[in-house]
């Protein structure tokens, strides 16, 4: 695995991998810490952030509130400004390639009096934004868009609470209507017919703020203030992922994972892991301000064909990529297959066709459907693929290639940086033959 300056990645065949190993601080979780930090009454100190650029982002667009964020590699200090105390931007807010940026941030600004508009790069300025806005506006806010996308423009004022039922899953909707609601008049209240992650629920915990949960309902009282605190945030399980691909597509491969959330919210992947054939063994150790955190061994076993269910498609909506390159790596004739899975369209990329693309391009055979692909493994011949800027086809086409007869070269590979910068040297230390 070599990095040219031409922003490709070379990834060799490798028949094994093995070691133990950190994944970076989760990307979800790091978000909602600081963003709590910037609301807090007091100050934050947030170790283990997240390096990649999405958090980074976050902390860019709170600088431009007004809030005073420091960093030191992954320790990042945030002086809260208390709640509904952020400044008026001088300036457009950029939240890059950061959808969870954008939407919770809106949920934020929302409840300030003053104007904010939020945008984002190319991939993100074709996001689904009514999604947020439909919400915010019921709660009192005046949102611009273009059509539904960003850049968004936010006019910002005195919400008051609602019940919301969210059209779509998503941890993002609930996140940004509970932060709205937490700065609003009254109750507001989210009602999940599928549940979805719950880090905010228990980060505004974490942060001294009272959320009630019942059934399919989370709930918030406005008026609440929260308390800065001292927080670690746990490795990232969707980055944990790639390397579980990896463990389970090359046999004779063991990787452990040391410090990894283990949110029951996000762990799904490893039921279909074994339902893959796959050994795993997950162990909690420790809840760390309130996060489930442990260590994961992931072995190859007798890997075999798969598929996801469309009900099990939200609590693995960001470990598809990594299904999809262990699905190329099954032995051949196996197949894996996911339906039920449209919102994989509007993610980064659309993720349905251009993992279709790719794992097509290096030698499997994949049938794409609307909300969906099925794959049938074939012998890997290697090619050159396109991240297309996702980080996370970036990630799945290097887990691919190390099973096929002959380098890949990947393109906009550092794509990678937007949740694991680092991500390829990894991948050379776990496959490097000892
Ligand atoms: C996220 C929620 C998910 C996920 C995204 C991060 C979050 O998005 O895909 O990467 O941090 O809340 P949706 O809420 O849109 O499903």
């Amino acid at each position: 695995m070599l990095r040219a300056p031409a922003d490709v990645a070379v990834v060799r065949p490798a028949a094994r991998a093995s070691g133990r190993i950190r994944v970076p601080g989760d990307k979800s979780i790091s978000h909602r810490y600081a963003l709590l930090g910037a609301l807090a009454d007091s100050p934050t100190r947030i170790s283990n952030y997240s390096p990649g650029a999405d958090c980074a982002a976050t902390l860019e667009c709170l600088r431009a509130l007004g809030v005073d964020v420091r960093r030191a590699g992954s320790t990042v200090e945030i002086a809260g400004r208390g709640v509904r105390g952020l400044s008026a931007p001088a300036r457009d807010l950029d939240a890059a390639n950061s959808g969870t940026t954008l939407r919770l941030l809106t949920g934020v600004v929302a409840a300030h009096p003053f104007q904010t508009t939020i945008g984002g790069d190319a991939s993100l300025s074709r996001r689904p934004m009514r999604r947020v806005i439909l919400p915010l506006t019921e709660m009192g806010a005046r949102i611009g868009s273009l059509d539904g996308c960003p850049p968004l423009t936010v006019h910002g004022t005195e919400l008051h609470g609602i019940e919301c039922r969210p059209d779509v899953p998503s941890a993002q909707v609930k996140s940004a209507v509970l932060l709205a609601g937490l700065q609003a008049s009254g109750h507001t209240t989210v009602i999940e017919t599928t549940p979805t992650r719950d880090h905010t629920e228990r980060a505004l915990t974490a942060f001294g703020v009272t959320v009630t949960k019942a059934k399919d309902r989370v709930g918030i009282e406005a008026g609440q203030r929260l308390r800065g605190c001292s927080i670690e945030v746990p490795g990232d399980i969707s980055g944990a992922a790639f390397w579980s691909a990896l463990a389970a597509g090359r046999p004779g491969s063991t990787i452990e994972i040391e410090h990894i959330g283990l949110n029951p919210s996000r762990t799904a992947l490893l039921d279909i892991l074994r339902r893959a054939g796959v050994e795993i063994e997950a162990r909690t150790n420790d809840e760390v301000n309130g996060e489930p955190v442990g260590t994961l061994r992931i072995s190859a076993a007798n890997v075999r064909s798969f598929h996801i269910d469309p009900a099990e498609v939200p609590g693995v909506i960001d470990e598809i990529p990594a299904f999809a390159a262990l699905g190329a790596l099954l032995p051949e004739g196996a197949t894996m297959e996911v339906r039920g899975a449209s919102e994989l369209r509007v993610k980064e990329s659309d993720r349905i066709s251009r993992l279709a693309e790719g794992l097509h391009i290096l030698g499997a055979a994949v049938e794409e459907y609307p909300d969906g692909f099925r794959i049938e493994a074939r012998p890997l011949r290697g090619g050159t693929v396109d991240s297309a800027g996702d980080h996370r086809l970036a990630m799945a086409f290097a887990i691919a290639a190390t099973g096929a007869s002959a380098a890949t070269t990947i393109t906009s590979a550092s794509a990678v940086d937007v949740s694991y910068p680092g991500f390829f040297d990894e991948l050379e230390r776990l496959t490097r033959p000892r």
